[in-house]
């Protein structure tokens, strides 16, 4: 029978979705459940004083006011943002500074709006800048690679270097804001801990709950089995997690503690703004002499968090002189955090967007130029690629983006009040796996289910499992169920990093290859069924160090509105080689979902940062525009056929994250090449456009 991986597969939950019977971390009905508003911080740095609870008490059904002098004690751990309410101290505006628990939300929150918090402000620093007198070489970079790196001699390279580039790029705040907000229900069974928590992976928050309550792994349970989104904010346990399950404990009830939208904005990380130079020095034909990706970003006093800005550098183009740098300074800010291909997104935008400033310099066209600089092993490292297909990408692009038939003179083109253009820029992300743990069991009656601790977000996880285990196990998709979401399952990999399908994927090719092999062994099914365990750790330690990468070419059009400032991007065209395509459907839909983000990115998020108020000033969707339909004109996405057998069983290398890489860069060119001036810092609002 032919296989169903490849096949543009509906999701399987899709029904229960739209017809409500999917449950998310806020819906699960409980006996006596009550919920938990957080109040939060009015000054970004000082102490809290005094929090009088008095009044609150007195309301309708409030519970409990759960303040720093009564919380329940935690264990420490690394992450000082799980360290909820354990000291009087102020990192930051919008930090947690009471729970209000309620038998009503509404009664928690309006006991919460009045709660009466002295403080004792100081003075805070909420600025970045490249000349902040406490810059900081980081340890490493998140997740846990070089702080700087050096090849070779860039500023000789540069010196002797017939062309050069050197300009400054920069990337603002941005907040992942996911559909759901951030929310758990949590309840204790004697000392059993369940939460059901919205997150990209059970198994972080489940490692986390253990050590933050000193428990037994098998003394805590979460349950994530429908996740609206995450965008790097749910990776890891976020506080409203164990704020839930403190109080629970405290009270003996279960409790519910869901974020509002404005909430996100503190709680749950962004993306650090970015102040990126990069110098670039090329012969007259544009081959590279030297490049050096310099990165100014920021941290909190709570969390080091180093965004790995410039690792795009360290793997795009070939050149004798390379040098990579990060520089942080901790202010007193919510922590960022991962945010939508941390490291690629910013870095893409500034390497990319100097790429094109180089090809216009040395009259090349911008395809032709990567195609000069193409590396034939890795440009820092010199280690082999498992397979790179940038080129392919790049010429699948142009003749499908029509690129041969381009005048590259800038500012000629023009419709009325619209100037047009187009623009390129090249996109990659890495191809990791991590260890993960799954079973797989046979019934009596022919049917399988599979169970590990995935976690579906949305992108089709559940569904693309379905398939490899059918295939695997050699039946139609319908005799499989995948359960997922639930750490009773034992340890996995989060749906980060693009890493979901490469870790999970490959331990369920494990499991079924064993339970196959049982089962021939056996003579057939027992009449109890039979399991097949499998760990994928030992797998993953053992393979060769190669640079595994995926690759793409993004291309846009623009329109330029010469006395608004206003751009539209009719039309997106992303080519992406990422190895084998389990769900085509799924992934097309994963590859929108980044380019979407990327125009996003490009054209209107922006935290803004008010040094006196000490936050950033927009907190909802009125003031934080996320690309929404009627932003978003034509975006094609599409793969060119790629095998690697030196990634894992199925040969995937992930999409979650690449479609937002190098998105800006191609529309930011695009704008170039419409208007004929260069835009260097995102978002290109219109009143950039208009005074450059
Ligand atoms: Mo994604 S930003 O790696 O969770």
């Amino acid at each position: 029978m032919s296989g169903t991986v490849g096949a543009p597969v509906s999701r399987i939950e899709g029904l229960s979705k739209v017809t409500g019977e999917a449950r998310y971390a806020a819906d699960f009905p409980l006996a006596g459940l009550a919920h938990g508003w957080i109040v939060q911080s009015t000054i970004a740095r000082g102490r809290v004083e005094s929090v009088d609870a008095g009044a609150a008490l007195q309301m309708p059904g409030v519970l409990a006011v759960v303040t720093a002098t009564n919380a329940m004690r935690l264990q420490d751990v690394d992450d000082g943002e799980l360290l909820v309410l354990q000291d009087q101290q102020v990192h930051y505006r919008g930090q947690t500074v009471a729970l209000v628990v309620g038998d009503t939300l509404e009664q928690a929150r309006a006991a919460a709006d009045g709660l009466p918090v002295e403080y004792q402000a100081e003075p805070h620093d909420v600025l970045l800048s490249a000349s902040h007198p406490r810059l900081f070489a980081p340890d490493h970079v998140n997740p846990n690679l070089p702080t700087d790196t050096l090849t070779g001699d860039v500023e000789a390279g540069l010196a002797g270097a017939a062309v050069t580039v050197d300009h400054t790029y920069s990337t603002p705040a941005e907040h992942n804001n996911p559909m759901e907000p951030h929310a758990t229900t949590a309840f204790w069974d004697g000392d059993r801990l369940t939460v059901y928590d919205s997150n990209q992976g059970a198994t972080r928050v489940h490692q986390a709950l253990v050590r933050l309550f000193g428990l037994e792994d098998s003394a805590v349970r979460v349950v994530s089995e429908h996740v609206g989104g995450g965008f790097g904010s749910k990776g890891g346990a976020r506080s409203q997690a164990v704020l839930a399950a403190m109080a629970a404990r405290m009270l003996g009830r279960p409790i519910r503690v869901v974020l509002s939208r404005k909430q996100l904005f503190s709680l749950v990380g962004y993306r650090t703004p970015t102040i990126q130079r990069v110098r670039l020095g090329s012969d007259r034909g544009g081959r590279l002499v030297a490049l050096d990706h310099q990165v100014v970003e920021q941290t909190s006093t709570v969390y080091e968090f180093a965004e790995q800005t410039a690792v795009f550098s360290r793997v795009m183009y070939a050149t004798p002189n390379l040098s990579t740098s990060h520089r942080l300074v901790a202010l007193d800010v919510p922590t960022p955090r991962w945010m939508r291909a941390p490291g690629e997104a910013p870095g893409s935008f500034a390497v990319e967007s100097a790429m094109d400033e180089l090809a216009e310099a040395c009259g090349v066209d911008p395809i032709e130029l990567r195609i000069r600089n193409e590396p034939v092993t890795e440009p820092e490292g010199g280690r082999p690629f498992s397979s790179r297909n940038l080129i392919a990408c790049l010429r699948e692009g142009a003749s499908r983006f029509r690129w041969a038939e381009r005048d590259p003179r800038p500012g000629t083109r023009r419709d009325g009040q619209w100037l047009m253009g187009t623009g390129v820029a090249a996109s990659t992300y890495p191809a990791r796996s991590a260890p993960s743990t799954a079973s797989v069991s046979a019934q009596e009656d022919g049917s399988f289910i599979v169970r590990l601790t995935a976690a579906d977000i949305g992108t089709g996880a559940r569904t693309a499992l379905t398939q490899v285990a059918a295939d695997e196990l050699q039946v139609p998709m319908d005799k499989v169920e995948v359960r997922i979401g639930d750490s009773d399952f034992g340890p996995a990999m989060i749906a980060g990093g693009s890493m979901g399908m490469a870790s999970w994927g490959w331990v369920v090719v494990k499991a079924c290859r064993q339970l196959i092999a049982d089962i021939d062994r056996c003579g057939g099914v027992p009449d109890d069924g039979l399991v097949a365990r499998a760990d994928t750790a030992d797998d993953i330690a053992a393979q060769a160090d190669l640079v595994r990468h995926s690759f793409g070419a993004q291309f846009a059009e623009v329109r330029v509105d010469v006395d608004t400032g206003e751009i539209r991007v009719p039309r997106l065209l992303g080519v992406f080689a990422a190895g084998r395509i389990v769900n085509a459907k799924t992934a097309r839909s994963q590859l929108i979902g980044g380019m979407t983000m990327g125009l996003s990115m490009a054209l209107f998020e922006e935290s803004l940062m008010d040094a006196e108020f000490g936050d950033y000033l927009n907190h909802d969707f009125a003031g934080y525009h996320i690309a929404a339909n009627a932003d978003v004109q034509r975006i094609d996405a599409t793969w060119i056929d790629e095998e690697d057998d030196q990634l894992n069983p199925l040969g995937v290398k992930g999409i979650g994250e690449i479609g937002i890489v190098g998105t800006a860069a191609a529309i930011a060119n695009a704008v170039y090449h419409a208007t004929g001036q260069r835009q260097r810092h995102l978002p290109i609002r219109p009143d950039r456009v208009l005074s450059p």
